[in-house]
């Protein structure tokens, strides 16, 4: 019994933000931010809209792809490092707005690795038999946390916001399906790109002094992750293919998170792939965290990258350090 990405689907919000429009906040320029980062635009929620809105946008579509209606889904796991509350998870509440009560709905907060997490959990699940079809969807909304003022501007100009969703269901026909998932974490690192407040840890868990020294945006160094990822992305794909007697060569497409455009080309250059066989689309939407895979998976579907028998690595890095990656038979 193997997993097959049954459906894909994504949504972004209409609201395109330009580099040229962050100018206006902040210090900063078009030419900086592509430069550093290949982001050109990314996309910002209006008012009002929430993750759980987005993620049944992004569930319906993929729902869709896979023939499927949503009474069809068994479980939930959603991804996402902005969830729409505290508590509880953004996952009861996409759970609502499909009208799916009582099925399981879990949370999981590994960041950019997000993803990959879920989809291990959610593979183990089916190939277990403890569920047939899973939904499985990452989730962001950075806009309403970002710092957008020069202070800021070394994160801000990186994320924005997204869903992606892909079905997960059980398929015995052997060859197709997720191949092996491979799950790493670092907590030396926590720290290094982390949001510090507000926190259950102090009393009252913000405060105004916390808020106007911005202690409540996400800060990061970003040398240090970059230096980090640009390691531990290829090490992950490495990872997944010798756990299946594979070599780089027998790789068709790549997936990596969507960080920086530079960490990306050096992904590709480290393993030696080509530059049309790794995917990128952070010139349009920016880090969107735990969506980027899930939102690239969906435009390659859709943009006829992937034929029935492809190989296919998802491969992730972000805070927590946490990293992983997944290959996958098409
Ligand atoms: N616009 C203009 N200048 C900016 C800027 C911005 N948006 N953000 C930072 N700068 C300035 C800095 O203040 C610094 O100025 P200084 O030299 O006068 O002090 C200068 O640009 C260089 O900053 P630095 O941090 O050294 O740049 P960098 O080459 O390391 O690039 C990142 C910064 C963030 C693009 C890069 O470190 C990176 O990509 N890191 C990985 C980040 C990432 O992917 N995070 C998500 C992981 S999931």
């Amino acid at each position: 019994m193997r997993t097959v990405i049954a459906g894909t689907g994504f949504y972004v919000p209409d609201r395109v933000v330009t580099n040229e429009e962050l100018t206006r906040y902040m210090d900063t320029s078009d030419e900086w931010i592509v430069e550093r980062s290949g982001i050109r635009e990314r996309r910002w929620v209006d008012e009002g809209m929430s993750g759980a809105d987005m993620a049944r946008r992004a569930s319906l579509m993929a729902l869709e792809e896979a023939g499927l209606e949503p009474g069809a889904v068994e479980a939930i796991v959603l991804a996402t490092l902005s969830p729409d509350h505290f508590f509880p998870g953004t996952g009861v509440f996409l759970q609502k707005e499909l009208g799916l009560p009582g099925i399981p709905a879990l949370d999981v907060r590994t960041q950019c690795t997000g993803f990959l997490y879920g989809m291990s959990v959610a593979d183990a699940w089916i190939r277990t038999g403890q569920h047939k079809t899973v939904l499985l969807v990452g989730v962001e909304i950075h806009s309403t946390g970002l710092d957008l003022t020069t202070r800021g501007r070394d994160i801000s100009v990186l994320f924005g916001d997204g869903a992606g969703a892909v079905v997960l269901t059980a398929d015995d026909d052997g060859e197709r399906g997720i191949l092996s998932t491979h799950l790493h974490a670092d907590g030396r690192y926590a720290e290094v790109l982390w949001a510090e407040f507000a926190s259950s840890k102090h009393h009252p868990r913000i405060t105004r002094e916390l808020m106007d020294e911005g202690r409540h945006y996400p800060r990061m160094q970003g040398k240090e992750v970059f230096k980090h990822a640009i390691v531990r992305m290829p090490e992950a794909v490495q990872e997944a293919l010798t756990a299946n007697g594979l070599t780089v060569a027998d790789l068709d497409l790549l997936i990596p998170h969507q960080a920086n455009l530079r960490i990306t080309q050096m992904v590709q250059r480290r393993l030696g792939l080509s530059e049309d066989q790794v995917v990128s689309n952070i010139d349009r939407y920016g880090n969107t965290t735990a969506a980027t895979i899930p939102i690239a998976l969906a435009e390659s579907v859709r943009g006829g990258r992937l034929e029935r028998g492809n190989l296919l690595c998802l491969v992730a890095f972000g805070s927590g350090f946490t990293w992983g990656s997944a290959l996958v038979r098409w």
